[in-house]
């Protein structure tokens, strides 16, 4: 089945360096559907390579207000206008530095509205996968996110990436990742109210190559949230390329 692999770049690349990572993966072509999310000031220069490619653009955050003065911030709008497929929102990192569920719950209603995929972002840490509390937790990010959401018929994807796994080499196991991912898609319907809604689970954290099939082979899991292996072309392609 078709999955979604996105590439988050995160704040790893310039400018230069942007472009020429966009240049070896815009040739990209699989069954899958594929996107790279680079820093805001390389999106309308990787935005003009990609170009004709079936690789799509997407942000790393963004701002809920459409216009204003809001300095430093960037809109919904302008994201589409770039040429965004998707904004990632609410990512662990992101969170660190204060994001909070009523940010990223306007957010997601913005960029919804400005006719963009949301990606939003949930995991639990270390503490609270030990003591078993991952579910409780990601089910009350997911409400407060998706609270007064109406999607009428545009798709949301989830991005599960338990935060002791990203960027540590140590990989949630796919089968429990699994597990996990079938209770985020039943609690956003329930929270949605729409039992038909269309909800796409990625997982993130730690995937590579080596393992990626893993994750895509199972049932609840239709695409993966990579970093650090999206920065390298290959490796990025060889996952892209997973049927
Ligand atoms: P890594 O793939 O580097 O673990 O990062 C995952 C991630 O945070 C993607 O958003």
């Amino acid at each position: 089945m078709k999955k979604l692999i996105i590439g988050n770049w995160k704040m790893n690349l310039g400018l230069k360096a942007s472009l020429v990572l966009a240049k070896a993966v815009k040739g990209i072509k699989t069954n899958n559907e594929v996107g790279v999310c680079p820093s805001a000031f390389a999106l309308a220069g990787v935005k003009q390579i990609l170009s004709g490619s079936q690789v799509k653009l997407g942000a790393q955050n963004c701002f809920w207000e459409i216009a204003g003065a809001f300095t430093g911030e960037i809109s919904a709008k302008s994201l589409k206008e770039i040429g965004c497929a998707f904004v990632i929102l609410g990512h662990s990192e992101q969170r660190a530095l204060g994001e909070t569920c009523q940010r990223v719950n306007l957010k997601t209603k913005a960029v919804l509205a400005a006719g963009l995929t949301p990606v939003v972002c949930v995991g639990e840490d270390w503490a609270k996968y030990k003591s078993g509390k991952s579910r409780a937790f990601v089910q009350g990010q997911i409400k407060r996110a998706l609270t007064g959401i109406k999607l009428n018929g545009k798709k949301l994807v989830i991005a599960y990436e338990p935060i002791w796994a990203i960027g540590s080499g140590k990989a949630m196991r796919a089968g429990e990742a699994n597990q996990m991912q079938a209770l985020i898609k039943a609690e956003a319907k329930k929270v949605l109210g729409q039992p038909k809604a269309e909800v796409l689970v990625l997982y993130g954290g730690s995937v590579e190559a080596k393992n990626a099939a893993d994750f895509l082979r199972q049932d609840n899991i239709d695409g993966l949230l990579i970093g650090g292996a999206s920065l390298k072309a290959q490796e990025f392609k060889k996952i892209a390329n997973i049927k």
